[in-house]
């Protein structure tokens, strides 16, 4: 069944447990798609995971719209979800609407997630009047990962506890129809969770949220080069990938690889008519 909004909606009301996981291209978004899986998120992610950055910052509204039409092509009935990249939406209401708005129309998207709370609110708004629905972001936020001062969990004191609530409910009032929270500690993620309307999807923020949300290489053990410990690998398709380059190198070294069954023939009348 296609999952859109209202699936988001009525499963908060149910009780029922969300499941998003990010994709950047058509076949993991075909394989994500047939597991049933809710939502795709076309994270700005992919800066570091796709095309190797050591944050999201370059990450541009065309790699997004390149990533999410992709992705779109392959997700028959997952609720797909383009990042807005950093300084497509915090310069202005404007750039906001017209860099979400071209999310839809070229990337294909079925909403957009911006970061930031309070601060945001006016762009939230904006968009979703547009009838673009909107995915806020808070916690660890990593297009602000050089004000944040690093990858660090957030909400910790009671201020700063205090403020993410506050920009929880904000964003809800802004017309957020969910919010990730990431990097937060559980029982404070629980508690926003107790206090909103709308679901609240977890990264690093305990079992208490509506549902939550792994960037696939990492729950597939496919990258290494930071691995968070809110990260579970539910199987290591990095070390089987490394097995079977190792097996074809092999194979292709000794002539085993391609063998009879892989090879085209040709008559030998034909082949000799060719001395
Ligand atoms: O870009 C991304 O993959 C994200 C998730 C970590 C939530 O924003």
């Amino acid at each position: 069944m296609k999952n859109t909004v209202l699936t988001f909606k009525q499963a908060k009301e149910n009780g029922e447990k969300l499941t998003m996981l990010t994709a950047y291209d058509y076949s993991m978004a075909k394989l994500i798609d047939s597991a049933g899986i809710n939502s795709i998120l076309v994270g700005d992610s992919l800066g570091n995971v796709m095309l190797g950055y050591e944050d999201t910052l370059s990450v541009t509204v065309e790699d997004m719209i390149h990533h999410g039409a992709a992705v779109a092509r392959g997700a028959k009935n997952a609720l797909v979800i383009i990042d807005m990249p950093f300084m497509s939406y915090q310069t202005s209401v404007y750039d906001a609407v017209v860099n979400a708005g071209r999310l839809m129309k070229e990337g294909r998207g079925g909403a957009v997630k911006l970061e930031g709370g309070r601060e945001m609110c006016d762009r939230i708004k904006a968009i979703t009047e547009c009838g673009i629905p909107v995915c806020a972001h808070l916690g660890l936020t990593p297009q602000s990962i050089n004000t944040l001062g690093g990858h660090k969990i957030q909400g910790k004191s009671e201020e700063a506890a205090k403020k993410l609530i506050e920009d929880a409910l904000l964003v809800q009032e802004a017309g957020a129809f969910a919010v990730v929270l990431e990097c937060v500690p559980a029982k404070l993620a629980a508690l926003i969770t107790e206090k909103l309307s709308i679901p609240t999807i977890g990264i690093g923020a305990g079992n208490g949220c509506d549902g939550q949300v792994l960037v696939y290489q990492d729950m597939l053990g496919m990258f290494s080069d930071f691995v968070p410990k809110f990260v579970k690998q539910f199987a290591n398709v990095g070390n089987i990938m490394k097995q079977a380059f190792a097996d074809y190198k092999n194979e292709v070294g000794s002539g085993a690889f391609p063998d009879e069954s892989r090879t085209y023939t040709i008559d030998d009348d034909v082949l000799e008519r060719l001395y």
